[in-house]
């Protein structure tokens, strides 16, 4: 993940501090569009807009800290991913990288699916509507409440993670008169290129049931030996975050290699896998992500070409990308509140938000990029890090980014691709109050998930 120092100078210094930055950009007031949602452009007077609303009319009506989330690029991505596979895929979105009722509103007009992973996530599902036969749901260890819930609501499948859960779903759908669909989530041994924290294919970790020593291999043949449940085919989630697709194929491959020995030993032809999510987006312009499009033709190549080696017919891919649809959608707007220079070394900029609003980047030591959305500014690059406002020195939003330096309190910096695990991993930490989500459509934003409040903090806390 790390670039190189460069020699340019900032104000401040004859060489730069190590970090992750190149050289600065040619132009600060540019916003890549690959980082930037599809409406953010700047107005004839150089302030930031998105769907054509300027971001200072967004600070003045919403208030900031907040998230910006430009819908007509969720609808895009929605449609990108569902028309990429020609019909031949089935797409659930991730509701852990972002969950609001409106959000599965617009999955649910674009045709997408969805994936829950906790009777919270399942509930909001349900109340705005989405059908549960379009739902599944995860978990490594998912509550006896939450598994009654899921079957009880008739979800499309439930993806088994362990052979505990295995007896717990059988019991509950034979109780309930019910034979739940369900995948097996198989950990394929595959070391994915990404933060060891977000990897989940690798034995060592919590998720799944091992290929590798056979113990996948059992759970199929307890499966199919309960009549409660209906064994629809594999799953695998090998991380996120990740743009190198040989660790996908690697996956493939393992999963039909297990379909095979299914048919083999027990004569049936499984009709489904599913090869979870995880595709990277771009959170600086260094990123350079694959297009639905390409990533599914890797995808049903791979999967196609081993079934016909195998002799098998190719099963119904499912695909549960969160990140590469809801990501790059979004923008934080913060304002700046004060600055410490540090000559020689960097400019520190306190925004009015945090690792409450953003905890990827002191989590994950995640790269974002930053600008300065209020104004355009002529003045010359300063090496800056923006930090938020809470007790904790590794309060960090974005390590290290280049700002103009006549960088000043009152103005508003926006951090694109925030769409992902920010607001879905938001705290109360300091009892900061978690930020509002806005939606802009056609020139209009609404509230979609509105500010907390002091009252709801005292709400919770029953004194
Ligand atoms: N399917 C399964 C089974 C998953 O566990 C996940 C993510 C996804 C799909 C969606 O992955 P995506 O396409 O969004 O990468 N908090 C971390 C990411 C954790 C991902 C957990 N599982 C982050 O902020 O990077």
């Amino acid at each position: 993940m790390s670039r190189s120092a460069h020699p340019a100078g900032p104000r401040h210094a004859d060489v730069l501090p190590e970090g992750h930055y190149t050289a600065p950009p040619a132009d600060l007031n540019a916003l890549d569009p690959r980082v930037w949602s599809r409406t953010v452009t700047r107005d004839a007077d150089g302030v930031a807009t998105l769907g054509g609303i300027p971001v200072t009319r967004l600070a003045e009506e919403f208030g900031t800290p907040a998230y910006f989330l430009d819908e007509d690029d969720f609808r895009a991505r929605c449609r990108a991913w569902h028309d990429a596979f020609g019909g031949e895929a089935d797409v659930f979105y991730a509701g852990k990288a972002f969950l609001s009722r409106a959000v599965v509103g617009w999955l649910h007009e674009e045709g997408l699916n969805l994936d829950v992973c906790s009777a919270g996530e399942l509930t909001t599902a349900l109340a705005a509507g989405m059908p549960a036969e379009r739902i599944a749901m995860h978990g490594n260890n998912k509550t006896t409440d939450e598994i009654e819930r899921a079957v009880t609501a008739g979800v499309g499948r439930i993806v088994l993670d362990s052979f505990q859960e295995i007896v717990r779903v059988a019991h509950i759908a034979e109780r309930l008169g019910r034979r739940q669909r369900v995948q097996i989530r198989v950990t394929v041994g595959v070391e994915a290129h990404t933060h060891e924290f977000i990897a989940t294919a690798h034995e060592d970790q919590k998720f799944g049931i091992a290929l590798a020593d056979g113990q996948a291999a059992e759970a199929v043949r307890r499966v199919l030996k309960l009549d409660s449940l209906e064994l629809a085919g594999i799953h695998s989630h090998i991380g996120s975050q990740i743009f190198d697709m040989a660790g996908f194929e690697v996956s493939a491959r393992r999963v039909v290699q297990l379909l095979a020995e299914v048919r083999d030993e027990h004569g049936v032809e499984l009709p489904e896998i599913d090869l979870g999510g995880g595709l990277g987006i771009a959170y600086t312009s260094e990123d350079d992500p694959r297009e639905p499009h390409e990533i599914a033709k890797s995808l049903s190549d791979i999967v196609t070409r081993e079934c016909a080696a195998a002799g098998l017919a190719v099963p119904r891919i499912s695909v549960e990308p969160g990140r590469a649809i809801v990501g790059p959608t979004t923008f934080t707007l913060y304002e700046v509140g004060t600055l410490k220079e540090l000559p020689g070394l960097r400019t520190y900029v306190s925004v009015d938000g945090g690792m409450s609003d953003n905890i990827r980047t002191a989590l994950y030591d995640a790269e974002y990029s930053v600008a300065l959305a209020s104004r355009v500014s002529t003045a010359g690059p300063m090496l800056s890090r923006v930090v938020g406002k809470h007790c904790e020195s590794g309060d960090i939003v974005v390590k290290d980014a280049f700002l103009p330096a006549d960088l000043a309190p009152g103005d508003l910096l926006a951090v694109p691709a925030t769409g992902a695990y920010c607001r879905s991993m938001a705290s109360n930490y300091n009892h900061a109050l978690r930020p509002p989500v806005v939606a802009v459509k056609d020139g209009k934003a609404r509230v979609i998930m509105r500010r907390e409040t002091e009252e709801d903090l005292l709400r919770l806390d029953v004194g």
